[in-house]
Formats: C-alpha cells, structure tokens, sequence
C-alpha cells in the first residue's frame, strides 16, 4: 500500500467532518523559492484545488469551501489581481464536466457583484452547469472576507426591521445565521490554513465560533490528498466540546 492509501485507511467514515474549510496560502512563497512571480504560485495552486476537491469527494465530505480571493486581495498589484481572476476563470470554466462527471456542484460566496461582468458570467455558467450535482459542494470564497458578510446580513436585517417585519428583539443568533450568504451549508467543523501561517484573516468569521483549526507547514501548491487525510485525522483524535466539560460529553452519548 502506498503512504497515502496508509493514512486514508485510518480515516473513520463515520466520523467526517461534513464541512471543511480552506486557507489556500503560500502560493506566493512557493513561486518566489523557485526564482518564479508569484502568479507561477497561484497557477501550480490550482493542481492542489483538483487534488483536494477529488479527495474531500471520495472521502464523503459533503461541503468544502476554499478561499480563493478575499476583499483585501483586491489591494494586491493590478497584474496580479487580473491574472488571478482571469485563472479562476478559466480554471472554473475548464472544469465544469470533470465537476458534473464527479457529481460535484460548485458554488460561490462574497460580494460578487464586485468582479467584473465577464467573471461574474463565466462562474455563474459554472454554478448553473453543475447546479443539479449532490455529492458534495465546492464552494468558493471570491472578494469575500467575513466581517463583510456579517456587515451584509446586519443590513439585510435593518432593512427588514425598518420595514417593520422584524421586530429588534426578534435578532438573535439565529436570525442572523439565516441571512449569511449560505444559510443552509453547516458551520465548517474543520477549518485548515497552509503556510505555516496562524491566522484566521477575515476567513468566516461568524461560522468559525467551534471549528477545530489545523495548521500545516506545507504551502499550498504542495498540498496533495494526504495532507487532507492528515489534517482530518488529527481533527478526529480531537474532542470537541462546544463549551462543555468532558464528563457532560460521556454523559451525553451514554
Ligand atoms: C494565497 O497565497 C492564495 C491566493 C490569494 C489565491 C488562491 C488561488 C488559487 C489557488 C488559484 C486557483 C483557485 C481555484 C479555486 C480555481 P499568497 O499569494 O497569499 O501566498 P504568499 O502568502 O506566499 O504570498
């Protein structure tokens, strides 16, 4: 058996995260070891989104969710935010039939409507292509940072309540949950950042509250299916406790 069929036979099906989410960082490091611009990274990163997207879908993981483009990335060098969007583009693009062949839907979060038109149209044609697939969602976080989601729910919120169909001390959690942009995905129990880096960055923030958070060294253009099986392995040797006291826990399941 190889090393990577090893680590995935220690992986319990019943015990999967059903969400996991994202940090895809480092492909500017990765570029710069190897005497590259850092759009070399982003490119060779897209091997690493394949690999990952294909393993979380064998595994059985219902949601994953990528940061692809945050709302601070709009402040990197023109070039480099153009050559970007116009690989998610055609990496998107060029992936609708192995999505629709893997029964993959893909999705997006953010505030879309700030990429140009020709963007806009290309992912929307990818998310109605692929939007009848059940296996899981690939979701992509694109000009999307969390404090701008939950700005853009409390407004969806006060507009409702100035229009008198929300009373103020109707809002609650719940409430605000419902009008985050994918009300219906799970909060992600699993959230993995590459790079070395530890740092949430604006990644969603309301969603995270009890997600387990791994970090690995490796930086993203490396990132292969092994090191998802590792970080979910070690996520399963956690004890999650939402709060609680370990005996509450035991208690619970007996
Ligand atoms: C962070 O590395 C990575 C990004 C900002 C972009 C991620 C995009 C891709 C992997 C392209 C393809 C994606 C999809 C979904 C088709 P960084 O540039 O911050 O690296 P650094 O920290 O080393 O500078």
């Amino acid at each position: 058996m190889t090393d990577h069929q090893d680590l995935r036979s220690l992986i319990n099906p019943e015990k999967l995260p059903q969400h996991v989410a994202i940090i895809m960082d480092g492909n500017g490091r990765w570029a710069k070891k190897r005497g590259h611009n850092r759009i070399f990274g982003h490119e060779h990163g897209v091997e690493a989104v394949r690999q990952t997207a294909e393993a979380a879908a064998e595994l059985g993981i219902r949601f994953i969710t990528l940061y692809a483009f945050s709302t601070e990335n709009w402040n990197r060098p023109k070039e480099e935010v153009e050559a970007l969007m116009r690989l998610l583009v055609m990496t998107i693009h060029g992936e609708i039939k192995t999505l629709n062949d893997n029964n993959i839907r893909l999705r997006a979060i953010g505030d879309l409507n700030s990429m140009s038109a020709e963007v806009l149209a290309q992912l929307n044609d990818a998310i109605e292509q692929t939007s009848h697939n059940t296996r899981m969602d690939l979701v992509l976080a694109l000009s999307y940072s969390g404090r701008w989601e939950i700005a853009d729910a409390l407004k969806k919120i006060a507009i409702q309540i100035r229009n008198g169909s929300v009373q103020p001390d109707e809002v609650d959690e719940k409430l605000i949950s419902a009008h985050m942009c994918a009300p219906d995905i799970p909060e992600p129990e699993l959230m993995i950042r590459t790079s070395g880096e530890y740092r949430i960055s604006n990644y969603y923030l309301w969603q995270l509250a009890y997600s387990e958070l791994y970090f690995t060294n490796i930086l993203w253009p490396d990132f292969r299916k092994k090191d998802l099986y590792k970080a979910i392995i070690d996520f399963q040797k956690r004890e999650r406790r939402f709060g609680q006291t370990s005996e509450q826990l035991t208690n619970d399941i007996e």
